[in-house]
């Protein structure tokens, strides 16, 4: 494997464990083909597959991907619905491998107004996954950061507790437990935040690059990578 000219990629423990991804422009890399939205859609789902490796092979250890907001629901139902059957091949694939690939899974956002099959595939994929430590995939799928920071309020009242900490606030949200992203990674040329992960992107540090999701290639991980390895993540001091 090449890193930066060398044989083995440095050991990020610690510097690097949780990175983010906005996997956009699937849409556009279609339309620049003269192909439906839902292949750029099925190139995009190839190609985290990829990503994912590679992010493993650099000893990070946790991965979150921004598969379906909230607000993608306004889209062409047929768009939503193979967006949605991309999902649950996924889910059925990391479960047949989960023995050789042993990675754990999770899903953040709300499920209610997911099928009953999904819903069912999603309990399962988490159940047989939840015992693999070393490395986890979360899915962020109608996910709203608005809606979860929403949802644990809501949730925190209904326990009846007077006032919160933010360590008992951020257990309240669907990524409780886990440490904040480090990097988030927004691929296509947009430069906004759109409602991913609004309080565990407190001080992660960001990264913007115009190609579309489909094309993202590891080379361009890695000079990501480099680049933030290079910044200073000062948390407010000095
Ligand atoms: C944004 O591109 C992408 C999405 C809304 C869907 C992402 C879904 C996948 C990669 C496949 C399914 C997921 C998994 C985890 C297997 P866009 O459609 O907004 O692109 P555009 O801005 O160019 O139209």
């Amino acid at each position: 494997m090449k890193w930066f000219g060398k044989k083995t990629p440095p050991d990020l423990s610690g510097r690097l464990t949780h990175i983010a991804f906005i996997m956009d422009g699937n849409g556009r890399w279609a339309k620049h083909r003269g192909l439906p939205r839902e292949a750029g859609h099925a190139a995009g789902a190839k190609n985290l597959r990829k990503i994912l490796t590679a992010c493993r092979d650099r000893n990070i250890h946790m991965v979150t991907v921004y598969a379906f907001s909230t607000e993608n629901w306004r889209r062409p139902a047929h768009e939503v619905e193979e967006i949605m059957r991309l999902l649950s091949d996924y889910l059925d694939e990391i479960l047949r491998d989960r023995e050789k690939n042993r990675f754990r899974v999770r899903i953040l956002g709300d499920l209610t107004p997911l099928s009953e099959e999904l819903v069912w595939k999603i309990g399962d994929v988490e159940e047989q996954t939840a015992q693999y430590e070393g490395f986890t995939l979360n899915i962020a799928l109608n996910y709203g950061g608005r809606q979860e920071i929403l949802s644990a309020v809501n949730r925190l009242l209904a326990s009846g507790v007077q006032e919160v900490d933010e360590a008992t606030f951020s257990a309240a949200l669907y990524t409780g437990g886990m440490p904040d992203p480090d990097l988030i990674v927004r691929t296509s040329g947009e430069t906004r935040v759109s409602n991913f992960l609004l309080w565990q992107a407190a001080y992660a540090e960001y990264a913007f690059v115009k190609t579309p999701w489909p094309s993202f290639s590891v080379r361009e991980l890695d000079a990501i990578i480099e680049d933030y390895l290079k910044r200073n993540r000062r948390y407010g001091g000095l």
